[in-house]
């Protein structure tokens, strides 16, 4: 059943039933329409009203649906949009928790729109790379007004239901009921039964005083913010076209523009980035139904760069957190620190001074590992040295009580040793937060040889309590992203030692798309981060290549701009990255060194060297089983490392070049004398793609 139909008193009621968001799949929609029309038929039945079962209004259209027959098969969501607005009984929607995208539509269709406070609406189709195509960019400009329409739309962010009430001469809602939703609807419903004529969104008029202006404005601040997403600017000309033209001929320019963006890449891009965000959350062998250890409580051991942006993640979350340090100066510190940014943040604008308040007071600090032996989970985030971490995890394992999570915020360490210092192994788990870890969403959950299954499903929902993007890796160096940058940093490196400028590579990094080439980033993170690990490498594979051009820059001091120099100059004070002169000296002379003769290297080259050095070493974590599928590699590029939304990550956009043609030029770059051809050959589940013609998401 996808639509509940019952008659209480002369109501019709229809409740979509399609879990979990009751997205309008084409069964729901037939369950609808053939429901309206038994309530057309039934002369019993003097009003109508339309709800939704569970935790959503609806969600929309059913974006899985998308790109097959059935997203069109009749009745397809205009269809049913006209046969609810053709209704010869007052349709009422009854409108709670969340209308998004075609349910909003929908809701718009019907004659009354009653809502529940705090409902979230939206029309969110700008995020998938689309504009809403059943008659969104027409009713809702109608119904709410240009302008709050437009921001809606081109920002598809969700708006409360009260808040949209109160726009002045605002039709959407008819009315916020503040008691049960659906015995107030009905009373709403049995109320306007018998009134005449029946109000339709699409007889009311968009306007706007100077719309000439208000759009070429809209056009002009729209366009600056979308260089590379075509949807926005063509969200807004739907927008216009309400204005401007007739309904029937604004619906079909909507319907035209819909069509189009659906085949673009980037739509395409951003459907899979929606997808593979959900189904990061899921592990193979962890069923949904396991359940979660409580976590009320959380300690968080060393307050430095890392442990005070992990505490301010709970904080703001409303958990009680307890950091502790070795010294109570450290401690000062790092509650200085948090305080600080949560003052940043209230100067802003960003955060009200009595939620500061109070985050601040659930913080509390120790120096007794005592006082945080009743917590439910500890972070560990100290020196990247086994000996320190060892010592903690020991004293952890001491005091804990039984069932705590104890994690470990390692980068690079081996999880399973640290697990072997407790007598628990199952209760250890890795999590990885990125810096500054109250800002970046990826956290990689690494799952240690015993952690248990309850333990990571535990932490990979209050991932999403703390909205982070939580995506599972096995025990490597490096785990996921750390693992495969490295193999990106190592072809940035060689194309230096072939000719190009970091300038170079990075204007062609930034123009894919890219939040920040690989120079800018290493200014930004500190050159001195990477020299150490290749230290490291130096000694544990002898053999493995790499550009000797950035120890060259480190040996000059030159770590980026907390030295106020790396691979480009800074001016005190700034972080305006500018060519340097004396860098392009250094990699001459090294170039001459080599006997290397410098060719130019185009663009694409760049690019793709940079991008599928991701894709091949990616291919082998997903060999080994560190990375559960491609998509969750795509999440981790996307959330921690700033690949383009709009590629969808390296695998898709890996995919969307052909796997093939990724192959291809990978032997290409294994003839390269300068490159590392071992490196280049095809990874075995690549080329195993390639030869059954598949691909990887
Ligand atoms: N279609 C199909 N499945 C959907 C869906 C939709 N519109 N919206 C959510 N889902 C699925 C998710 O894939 C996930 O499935 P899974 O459990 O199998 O992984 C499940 O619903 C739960 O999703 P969330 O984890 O995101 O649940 P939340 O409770 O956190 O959020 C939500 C619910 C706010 C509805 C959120 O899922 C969301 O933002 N969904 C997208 C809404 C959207 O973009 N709608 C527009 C669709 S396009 C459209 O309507 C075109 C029309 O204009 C023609
Ligand atoms: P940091 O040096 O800024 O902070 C470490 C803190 O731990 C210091 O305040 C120190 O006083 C405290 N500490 C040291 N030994 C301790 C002990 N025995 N007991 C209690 N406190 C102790 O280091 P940072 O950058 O915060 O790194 C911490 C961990 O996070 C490391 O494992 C690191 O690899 C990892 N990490 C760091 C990232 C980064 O970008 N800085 C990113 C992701 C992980």
């Amino acid at each position: 059943m996808t639509a509940i139909y019952e008659v209480r008193g002369s109501v019709a009621v229809i409740t979509l039933s399609n879990p979990p968001v009751n997205g309008l799949a084409y069964e729901t929609r037939k369950a609808a329409a053939a429901a309206i029309e038994q309530a057309e038929n039934d002369a019993a039945v003097k009003a109508l009203l339309i709800t939704g079962a569970g935790k959503a209004f609806s969600g929309g259209a059913d974006i899985k649906e998308f790109g097959s027959p059935l997203a069109l098969a009749e009745p397809n969501l205009l269809s049913l949009i006209a046969l609810v607005e053709a209704c010869s009984k007052p349709v009422v929607a009854a409108i709670h928790s969340v209308c998004m995208g075609g349910g909003l539509e929908l809701a718009l269709g019907c004659h009354y729109r009653v809502v529940a406070p705090g409902s979230k609406i939206a029309l969110p189709e700008v995020k998938l790379g689309l504009l809403p195509g059943a008659g969104g960019t027409q009713r809702l400009p109608r119904a709410l007004g240009v302008e709050p329409a437009l921001n809606m739309i081109v920002s598809g962010e969700p708006v409360n239901a009260e808040v949209l009430a109160q726009v002045p001469g605002q039709k959407l809602f008819d009315r916020v009921l503040t008691g049960d939703l659906l015995a107030e609807a009905l009373a709403f419903a049995e109320a306007v039964a018998d009134k005449r004529p029946l109000p339709r969104v699409r007889d009311l008029k968009a306007q706007h005083a100077k719309p000439e202006a208000f759009f070429q404005f809209a056009r002009n601040s729209v366009g600056a913010m979308s260089k590379n997403f075509p949807a926005p600017l063509r969200c807004l000309e739907a927008v216009a076209a309400a204005v401007n033209m007739r309904f029937d001929e604004g619906i079909r320019n909507e319907r035209e523009g819909f069509a189009a963006l659906m085949v673009t890449p980037e739509s395409k891009a951003l459907r899979h980035a929606f997808f593979a965000e959900r189904a990061a959350s899921k592990i193979a062998d962890v069923p949904d139904s396991t359940p979660l250890r409580p976590i009320a409580k959380v300690a968080v051991i060393g307050a430095g760069t890392m442990g005070g942006g992990i505490a301010m993640n709970f904080l703001n979350a409303g958990l009680p957190v307890t950091l502790l340090e070795t010294q109570q100066a450290a401690l000062d510190r790092g509650v200085a620190t948090i305080s600080k940014n949560y003052e940043a943040q209230v100067k802003k604008g960003k955060l009200k001074e009595d939620k500061y308040q109070q985050r601040m007071a659930l913080l509390s600090t120790t120096l007794a590992y005592a006082e945080i032996a009743d917590a439910d989970l500890v972070i560990e985030a100290v020196f990247e040295e086994m000996a320190v971490k060892e010592a903690v995890f020991k004293q952890l394992d001491a005091v804990m009580k039984p069932g705590a999570i104890l994690a470990s915020n390692t980068s690079t360490l081996d999880l399973n040793k640290i697990a072997g210092f407790t007598r628990r192994p199952q209760d250890v788990v890795g999590l990885h937060f990125f810096s500054p870890a109250n800002v970046m969403r990826l956290l990689e959950v690494v799952r240690g040889a015993a952690t248990a299954k309850d333990v990571l499903a535990t932490v990979m929902a209050l991932a999403k309590k703390i909205r982070k993007t939580a995506v599972v890796s096995g025990v490597c160096d490096g785990f996921i992203g750390n693992r495969m940058i490295e193999q990106y940093s190592r072809q940035a490196g060689f194309l230096l030692d072939e000719g190009c400028s970091p300038a170079q590579v990075d204007r062609a990094a930034e123009k894919f798309g890219f939040a920040m080439g690989p120079f800018r980033m290493g200014d930004l993170a500190g050159n001195d981060i990477g020299w150490a690990i290749r230290k490291r490498r130096y000694q544990e594979k002898p053999g493995l290549r790499y550009s000797k051009s950035a120890d060259l820059l480190c040996e000059l001091g030159r770590f980026g701009q907390k030295t106020g120099a790396g691979w480009y100059d800074y001016a005190p004070g700034k972080r305006d990255a500018i060519p340097s002169e004396l860098v392009a000296k250094m990699l001459d002379q090294h170039r001459a060194a080599l006997g290397i003769t410098p060719r130019q290297i185009g663009d694409e080259e760049i690019v793709h060297r940079l991008v599928f050095s991701l894709v091949n070493e990616a291919a082998h974590l997903l060999e080994e089983g560190i990375a559960q599928r491609a998509s969750d590699v795509d999440m981790v590029y996307l959330s921690g490392y700033g690949f383009p939304l709009w590629r969808g990550g390296p695998m898709c956009y890996a995919d969307t070049l052909g796997l093939f043609n990724v192959q291809q030029a990978m032997k290409r770059f294994a003839r390269n004398p300068l490159d590392d051809g071992e490196f280049w050959q095809p990874a075995p589940l690549l080329a195993r793609l390639v030869a059954e013609g598949k691909s990887f998401t």
